[in-house]
């Protein structure tokens, strides 16, 4: 066990835990964008920077990447963290001005009309997605791809995904509804990623498809069923 201070509370903690799950297991709030439970850290969107004293000195670190460790002294509310995600929030908004989860992350931090140039983006590049695809679905059908302000989200060399299974789980996983595989319950095919699948009608209803035929596949596949 490691024991540490956040926001002037002790907190003990299971060696190896983050800050930011600390911090939550002491019901201390920190935002966050592409932390998600089950996925890997990732560090991208850097709402959950927080400050960190040490020896006469503080360092804002984003909480979801570092390690808990005896004597660390945290505080996740200061002035400068408050600074920090505020200029986080209003660069998120510039990109993704008419992304619902956006517009309140930046109204919570008091930002209006961003003084950046507006895009119209849903994607605001947190990488969940693409991680849930590799360690959950174990596919690995997208990727980020390239650098800075050209940053997107795609299958492979931009052409329609060879490895996507159409499961849907990036959709489920994205916090801005930026993944549209379009409305499943009536369609015979639903387009994932540059592919098209059959959907699976319900066996018990006998009138809404819920999911494509290929995934059942797959499974079956990796089971070893067939
Ligand atoms: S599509 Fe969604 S989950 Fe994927 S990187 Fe963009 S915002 Fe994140
Ligand atoms: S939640 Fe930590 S960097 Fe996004």
């Amino acid at each position: 066990m490691a024991e540490l201070t956040i926001d002037n509370k002790r907190v003990r903690v299971e060696e190896g835990s983050t800050v930011l799950e600390t911090a939550r297991s002491a019901g201390i709030h920190i935002p966050t964008f592409c932390y998600y439970e089950t996925l890997s850290p990732y560090g991208a969107c850097r709402l959950c920077t927080v400050e960190v004293h040490r020896k006469g000195g503080s360092w804002l670190v984003a909480s979801c990447l570092l390690r808990a460790e005896e004597g660390m002294v945290i505080s996740t509310n200061t002035p400068r963290v408050v600074e920090a995600r505020k200029i986080l929030s209003e660069l998120l908004l510039a990109r993704c001005p008419n992304v619902k989860e956006v517009q309140k992350l930046a109204k919570s931090f008091g930002v209006g009309k961003p003084r950046f140039r507006l895009k119209d983006e849903r994607c605001i590049l947190c990488g969940r997605c693409v991680r849930a695809c590799r360690e959950i679905v174990k596919v690995g059908a997208i990727s980020l791809v390239n650098r800075g302000k050209e940053r997107e989200m795609k299958s492979p060399f931009h052409t329609p995904s060879s490895t996507c299974i159409g499961c849907g789980t990036c959709l489920y996983v994205c916090p801005t509804d930026a993944v549209d595989l379009g409305e499943i319950k009536l369609k015979e095919t639903v387009h994932s990623w540059g592919v098209d699948f059959e959907t699976r009608m319900c066996r018990i209803c006998g009138e809404y498809h819920f999911a494509p035929e290929y995934g059942f596949d797959y499974e079956e596949l990796k089971r070893g069923d067939s």
